[in-house]
């Protein structure tokens, strides 16, 4: 079965390159990087070596988060909270795999509860979603790999106080924790007041976790069909450890290209797929690609872009802008049928050409049409194109962009698995709130942010 094509003829550019070797030449050349790099990645994952577990995900048998899901789907609302890796994957997969009005369609409709995620610690979004639901109809699932992370802390201090507050000795009920099997304030949480646990296989880092309960157990909620998803998962792996070959292994040729681009100073990835419900795949994907690969001042900017919107917004910039952008462009096959109709209006006469085609077929035409406007500016395009959005074919992309995000990173020699970047900024936040032990981040967090007020207009 197909899950998806990579055509890569217009991915190499005609431009003279800065360092004279053609980008082509360089991708090939890269084939001895990743054979190693993919042998890596696969003894890292058998060593069950750090940061490696998420290798194995589409293996795992999901039967706990299953039980999870059973007891949670006959709430009328679920919230997630948890921020990055603990929230991007549920609404990525949200966003392509079920109703995009979801929460709107009535309890028949949707059969399981409605999903609100809260990731950004603002008085203003977390107040709105305690006023969209009943506590008493509600379930919570606090998700952090770390257990600290302050945002997700400070969401989950308030909807635990509000949820004491309502239901008194049967809040804890409500909370189901997913975290480190042993380590966290959210584990010794869950054990201190009894609560449902699941477990973030050690050695899954966030952003890698979305196969695992952190991403399974809202999509099961929902009615997403996680079997499918973790299938489509196993057969992209299956096929990208079979070929060592560029021309056959879709993980090699994205991350070969990714990084040959990057180094010749296109160091912005444009993601930017044809369809609605791949929106929030290009910001799942923008803190994978980013968070991993941005280190030792290497890496490219991942841009999320939405086809055919940002024909309107960005694509002037693209096609005539500065030649420092690498382009996946993805165009999906199969959509809901939609006819355009035909007007009697004489009026309408000019829209004669659009009259009994399919939207859809618009759609495809629009993509077409900008991968060859790029293509004409000289402009590097990878074309991706799936043949319908189901959840077997989301667990193969998810898979694919996994496996070469980690391999650019091997590539590039860099380790794709951690963020020291990220865990500064956590550090500077626990020593500005005070939290003991993190002193000297705050008075340095303090002496470097005076330098941004050292100029100030006041207007
Ligand atoms: O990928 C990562 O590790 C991070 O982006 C985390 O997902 C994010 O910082 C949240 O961390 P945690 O799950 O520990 O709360």
């Amino acid at each position: 079965m197909d899950i998806l094509e990579l055509s890569y003829g217009g991915a190499f550019s005609p431009r003279q390159e800065p360092g004279g070797e053609k980008i082509e030449q360089r991708v090939t050349g890269l084939e001895v990087l990743l054979k190693k790099a993919q042998a890596n990645l696969e003894m890292g994952a058998k060593a069950k070596r750090d940061g490696f577990g998420w290798v194995g995900l589409p293996e795992e048998e999901p039967e706990k988060v299953m039980e999870a899901a059973a007891r949670l789907k006959k709430y009328d609302a679920l919230v997630q909270i948890g921020i990055g890796g603990s929230a991007l994957g549920n609404l990525m997969l949200q966003n392509a795999l079920v109703h995009p009005y979801y929460n709107e369609l009535t309890r028949e409709e949707r059969g399981g509860p409605r999903f609100y995620v809260a990731d950004n610690a603002d008085p203003d979004g977390t107040g709105a979603i305690w006023e969209m639901i009943d506590p008493a109809r509600t379930a919570f699932v606090v998700v952090s790999k770390s257990g600290t992370t302050a945002e997700t802390m400070a969401n989950f201090l308030l909807f635990w106080n509000w949820l004491r507050l309502e239901l008194k000795d049967a809040a804890a009920e409500h909370v189901t924790v997913i975290t480190d099997p042993e380590k966290g304030v959210l584990r010794a949480f869950a054990e201190e007041r009894g609560c449902s646990s699941l477990v973030i296989p050690p050695g899954v880092g966030g952003r890698y976790s979305v196969l695992s309960s952190v991403g399974l157990l809202s999509a099961a909620c929902q009615g997403i069909d996680v079997k499918a998803l973790l299938s489509g998962a196993s057969l992209m792996r299956k096929r990208i450890v079979a070929s060592e070959n560029l021309e056959k292994n879709p993980a090699w040729l994205l991350a070969a290209l990714g990084v040959a681009h990057a180094e010749s100073g296109r160091n912005m990835l444009v993601l930017m797929p044809y369809a609605d419900n791949l929106k929030d795949f290009t910001e799942w994907f923008a803190q994978l690609w980013a968070e991993s690969l941005g280190k030792q001042g290497k890496g490219s900017t991942p841009v999320r872009a939405l086809g055919a919107i940002d024909q309107h917004s960005q694509v002037q910039l693209y096609t005539s802008g500065p030649d420092d952008k690498f382009y996946l462009l993805a165009s999906v096959e199969e959509r809901k049928e939609m006819a355009l109709p035909h007007c009697e209006e004489s009026a309408l006469k000019p829209l004669a050409y659009l009259s009994g085609k399919d939207m859809g077929e618009m759609l495809n035409a629009e993509a077409r049409a900008t991968a060859a406007s790029l293509i004409k500016a000289g402009r590097p395009v990878l074309w991706l194109r799936i043949p319908r959005i189901d959840a077997f074919r989301v667990g193969g992309l998810i898979y694919l962009f996994e496996y070469a995000t980690a391999l650019a990173g091997e590539i590039m020699d860099i380790n794709p698995f951690d963020q020291p970047g990220v865990e500064q900024g956590k550090r500077y936040t626990y020593g500005l709130m005070g939290r003991e032990g993190f002193e000297k981040d705050a008075e340095e967090a303090e002496e470097f942010f005076q330098r941004a007020l050292a100029r100030t207009l006041v207007v």
